[in-house]
């Protein structure tokens, strides 16, 4: 069995997490690799319904899903997760406890606030800064970058392909997911993948 791991994706809303894990999951079912998606906005309805967006309930929300991304990644599954994740400290709480089992993938979507605000995909960002939503990431609630991403997407300046692309290379780096022949990948994307991999201690 291939070994199991978690996709986590974090970001501000708005920044690619829930396009980027539906693009990847297609693909990694194409390739036969079992998978799951368990989306912010979905598990709020469900495993999370009621909790708000205190430090507490946020930390509380985080917690559950990274407990069923464990359980599924310990299986040989892939959990993607799509959820904002503000704080660094409860992501690498999550990170330590599924890699007893499985590996665990940060996927950090990073883009400007100014380019959030410019495409306001859910019109979210517009009532935040009119004072009408409190507690939202990025302009009324703390967001805090990880330090050390695996794969980090600059979705505010490349296009969802690419950013799809230098995952999927960093999950057949990691020998997460089998290798597509007959995907592209610039030698130097490559490049650029195996150093960041090589500089977290991925690769002999
Ligand atoms: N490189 C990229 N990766 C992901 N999304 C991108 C990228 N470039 C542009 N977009 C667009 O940004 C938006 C991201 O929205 P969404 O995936 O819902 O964000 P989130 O789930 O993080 O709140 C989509 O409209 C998507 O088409
Ligand atoms: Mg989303």
């Amino acid at each position: 069995m291939r070994k199991g791991f978690v996709l986590w994706f974090t970001g501000l809303s708005g920044s690619g997490k829930s396009t980027l894990s539906k693009m990847v999951e297609e693909r990694l079912l194409e390739r036969g690799v079992p998978v799951e998606v368990l989306d912010g906005d979905e598990v709020r309805l469900n495993l999370s319904k009621g909790l708000g967006f205190s430090k507490e309930d946020r930390d509380t929300n985080i917690r559950r899903i990274g407990y069923v991304a464990k359980l599924l990644s310990r299986n040989g599954a892939c959990a993607i997760t799509a959820a904002i994740s503000p704080y660094r400290e409860i992501r690498d709480e999550v990170r330590k406890s599924v890699q007893e089992r499985a590996a665990f993938v940060e996927a950090y979507c990073e883009c400007s606030i100014e380019k959030l605000v410019e495409r306001d995909v859910k019109g979210l960002y517009k009532k935040a800064l009119a004072g009408e939503i409190a507690n939202f990431t990025g302009v009324s609630d703390p967001y805090e970058p990880p330090l050390n991403p695996e794969v980090v997407c600059h979705t505010g300046e490349e296009t969802s392909e690419a950013s799809l692309g230098r995952i999927l290379k960093t999950l057949e780096m990691m020998d997460l997911i089998p290798k597509d022949p007959s995907a592209e990948y610039s030698a130097e994307e490559e490049a650029e993948v195996a150093k960041r991999l090589k500089d977290l201690g991925y690769l002999g």
